[in-house]
């Protein structure tokens, strides 16, 4: 069968859209200097940051895991553009997955990418339009055969790959931090236990003590879609979260919101 297809593809003259390789010594975003000779190669906001929410209430997600919010491109010095191109504000992003044939990818990010208040789906909207549209390596012109949306779909599988294997939630009870009504822990002890594994110290964020965000900062050798990702130390920003009595609180699965669920055409 496979033969078969690939036979009949080939007399139809289809190719599979895909997006042009990069050289395996294509320039590490922000390690270098100068003009960047190829965008498609090498990440113009090349601080790239994989996002990730503890919700505890409303709480989203599996109780021993954190969420995805996002992957975002940032400047090399912290500052960001954003919602760079609203013709590539792409809607129904499940139904693009699905009629994609990427069914696995959306099944992930129904457990994995949600929002606080069951809106999944415009949550991703806002996540690509805002973030997503401003990756020089996405852009449209750096695919052969480019087919509406492609670029879309290697934002998302990019955002879901990295989240895997950035398991926060192991990594912390690794070292003995687990989500509890009454413990507290310091800032020094959360840093330490994610920068042992992660290999950087990423960004802590916390609202009213509670420990609610954390970002893993990497440049990235080639394109977002294919390229390899190098764990850095965060320029700019280095969180809010205080130095000690930050909460790492249980999700109370109770309050989880039910997601709106969209149908397709
Ligand atoms: C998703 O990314 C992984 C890792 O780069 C790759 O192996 C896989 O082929 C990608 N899947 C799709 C549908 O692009």
């Amino acid at each position: 069968m496979p033969s078969t297809l690939f036979a009949l593809s080939t007399l139809l003259g289809l190719a599979a859209a895909a997006i042009e390789s990069c050289p395996a010594n294509a320039p590490i975003s922000c390690q270098t200097s100068g003009t960047i000779s190829n965008t498609c190669c090498t990440e113009v906001q090349g601080q790239v940051l994989q996002t990730q929410f503890w919700d505890s209430n409303p709480a989203t997600g599996p109780a021993k895991s954190w969420t995805i919010h996002g992957l975002w491109p940032d400047n090399c010095d912290g500052t960001y553009e954003a919602t760079c191109d609203s013709s590539r504000a792409y809607t129904d992003i499940g139904c693009i997955l699905l009629d994609k044939g990427h069914g696995d990818i959306l099944s992930y990010m129904e457990t994995y990418w949600k929002d606080y208040q069951g809106d999944d789906e415009s949550f991703w909207e806002h996540e690509w339009s805002k973030h997503g549209t401003c990756y020089s390596t996405l852009n449209p012109d750096c695919y052969s055969n480019y087919e509406k949306e492609d670029e879309l779909v290697d934002f998302l599988n990019t955002t879901i790959t990295l989240f895997k294997d950035l398991p926060t939630y192991e990594w912390l009870a690794d070292a003995g931090i687990t989500p509890s009504s009454s413990k507290t822990y310091t800032n020094a002890q959360i840093s330490s236990a994610l920068q042992k594994q992660f290999g950087a110290t990423p960004i802590l964020s916390c609202s009213s003590g509670e420990l609610n965000q954390v970002e893993y900062v990497f440049n990235v050798r080639g394109s977002v879609a294919k390229g390899q990702f190098i764990a850095v130390n965060p320029t700019g920003t280095k969180g809010n979260c205080p130095k000690s009595g930050i909460k790492y609180l249980p999700k109370d699965l109770s309050t989880t919101p039910k997601a709106n669920e969209g149908s397709c055409s």
